[in-house]
């Protein structure tokens, strides 16, 4: 697992689209796994901005969303589909029928989560997945105490996840209590992983996916079974890591065995 702390929120987004741009200049039609949220702004704006400036295109790039709420029409200002049109999908030319959203309105819902699955595995699998952090450590809406194993699925959200999202709705009530999300397993598939987390309310989740043991109640703590995860974390959501000089001095070792090449 790569641990790089970064100086600010900003910082960690453009190093997030510069991951993303790197994948999609290695692979023209490379497949990502996307994430909603107020953590993944700051790369949205840089993703759309390197686009805008003939660095990057996404003709050919594939993408699926993490997940969505259950019940909200796709109009509504809170829908992720609605997030991703305003944030990315309009400034970009990602053809519109390459681009997989969960349906949180289908009439049924365990189809939808199986027609999912199925289309990840048409698609050839995900070369990257980039992951928010929730503050109680779930990744895209696993809740804790999570199923390790689980594939896409409709899920309850915690009380605590509807109070850290009422800030984009009217109050914790205006939340919907269920979503359709990527399974751990479904997660765990990509090829390759990249977590963000910014600001000191995700300090405790991010120590505890790291450098606690592997537990339904840290869903993120999953992530340390897989080969190719990084955590991109600004200073203050780094701030509870015990080895976080470790994690510098490696960082500053592969940069420099990078300068040598
Ligand atoms: P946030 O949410 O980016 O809005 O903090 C992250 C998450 O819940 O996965």
């Amino acid at each position: 697992m790569r641990v790089k702390i970064v100086a600010s929120e900003q910082v960690m987004g453009c190093e997030a689209a510069k991951i993303v741009q790197d994948e999609v200049a290695r692979n023209p039609k490379a497949v990502l796994m996307l994430p909603t949220g107020g953590t993944p702004e700051a790369m949205y704006e840089h993703l759309a901005r390197a686009y805008s400036q003939g660095r990057v295109t996404f003709a050919r790039v594939t993408t699926f969303n993490l997940d969505e709420y259950v019940g909200l029409s796709v109009e509504h200002p809170q829908s992720y589909h609605c997030y991703m049109q305003d944030r990315f999908f309009c400034h970009v030319d990602l053809p519109p029928i390459n681009a997989h959203l969960l349906d949180g309105n289908a009439a049924n819902l365990a189809k939808e989560c199986r027609d999912f699955e199925q289309k990840i595995a048409e698609a050839g699998g995900v070369d990257l997945a980039v992951l928010g952090l929730g503050r109680n450590a779930h990744i895209a809406f696993n809740e804790p105490p999570a199923n390790l194993t689980s594939r896409t699925h409709v899920a309850m959200l915690t009380e605590s996840t509807r109070q850290a999202n009422a800030r984009f709705f009217g109050g914790t009530g205006d939340v919907p209590c269920r979503a359709l999300t990527a399974g751990i397993a479904t997660i765990i598939d990509c090829r390759k992983i990249l977590v963000l987390a910014c600001g000191i309310q995700k300090a405790e989740a991010v120590a505890r996916a790291i450098e606690r043991p592997v537990s339904a109640m840290c869903p993120a703590s999953a992530l340390q079974v897989h080969h190719k995860v990084t955590f991109l974390v600004d200073e203050a959501a780094a701030s509870c890591l015990h080895f976080k000089s470790n994690y510098r001095y490696l960082e500053q070792a592969r940069r420099s065995l990078e300068v040598g090449r």
